[in-house]
């Protein structure tokens, strides 16, 4: 008798402790639905500045620069190379800017994902003078949401790769396997261990959470050392 008491109140604890569970899940999904609209918010307004402010005085710098270059090229044309290097930095940095505003690559998704991903790894390669393989299937078949999602995680993975790895080559590649799609991303530089990084450390989360918008994993393999590979997979046929 005792014991039968004992389990229907481990019973009503069990059922009790579940419906605080699934009321805390609801709570965090509403509160992460909340704070997105708010980061929304606010990167559109700090999108407006950075355009209003910074644009107007990267375009003179640039122009600046055309100019000097044409006014060097004779007597000096040994500055010529820094000086478009200089130009195409300066391009990159109003593109970033322009990035900001529209959603990054995203604004250029109306030229095809496949172009968006070549724009990506060229600014990469451009800037950071590492060199990148790009490899695509011939046909891509995705929406306009799973595309944004996923030049997001590329963008991330060679944005990390430029400030952090060391590398000295990378690649990025998207092939259809059977279902699946299978994005990697990888580099040949330092690595570094998983678990020395914060959990809510933006970078990685927000792939992380690409990837379930996506409807599949990014997983991330890194040791030091030995480089570092994003991987995310995904169902071709998900809608999302
Ligand atoms: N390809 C890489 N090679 C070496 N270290 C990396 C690489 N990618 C990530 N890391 C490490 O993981 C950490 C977390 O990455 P994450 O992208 O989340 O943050 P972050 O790049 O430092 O800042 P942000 O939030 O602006 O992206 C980095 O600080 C870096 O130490
Ligand atoms: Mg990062």
């Amino acid at each position: 008798m005792t014991d039968t008491k004992t389990l229907s109140q481990h019973g009503n604890r069990t059922q009790t402790q579940q419906n605080e569970a699934t009321e805390d899940a609801r709570h965090r999904r509403h509160r992460a639905k909340l704070y997105a609209a708010i980061r929304d918010k606010e990167r559109k307004r700090i999108a407006r500045e950075l355009h209003d402010e910074l644009g107007q005085q990267l375009t003179a710098l640039q122009q600046g620069l055309g100019v000097l270059g044409i006014r060097l090229k004779r007597d000096r044309p040994d500055l010529d190379d820094e000086i478009q290097r200089l130009i195409g930095i300066t391009h990159s940095a109003i593109e970033a800017i322009r990035d900001v505003q529209f959603g990054g690559p995203i604004g250029r998704l109306q030229h095809g994902l496949e172009n968006s991903l070549k724009h990506l790894v060229d600014d990469f390669k451009r800037l950071s003078g590492i060199d990148c393989r790009c490899s695509l299937p011939p046909a891509l078949d995705l929406n306009t949401d799973q595309a944004s999602h996923l030049c997001r995680i590329v963008q991330e993975s060679l944005t990390n790769i430029l400030r952090h790895a060391q590398a000295s080559r990378a690649a990025v590649s998207l092939e259809q396997r059977d279902n699946d799609y299978v994005l990697e991303i990888s580099d040949d530089g330092r690595g570094f261990t998983l678990s020395d990084t914060l959990p809510d450390s933006t970078g990685l989360s927000g792939m992380r959470e690409r990837g379930k918008r996506l409807g599949g994993p990014v997983i991330i393999f890194s040791h030091p050392g030995q480089g570092t590979i994003v991987q995310a997979i995904f169902p071709a046929a998900h809608r999302v």
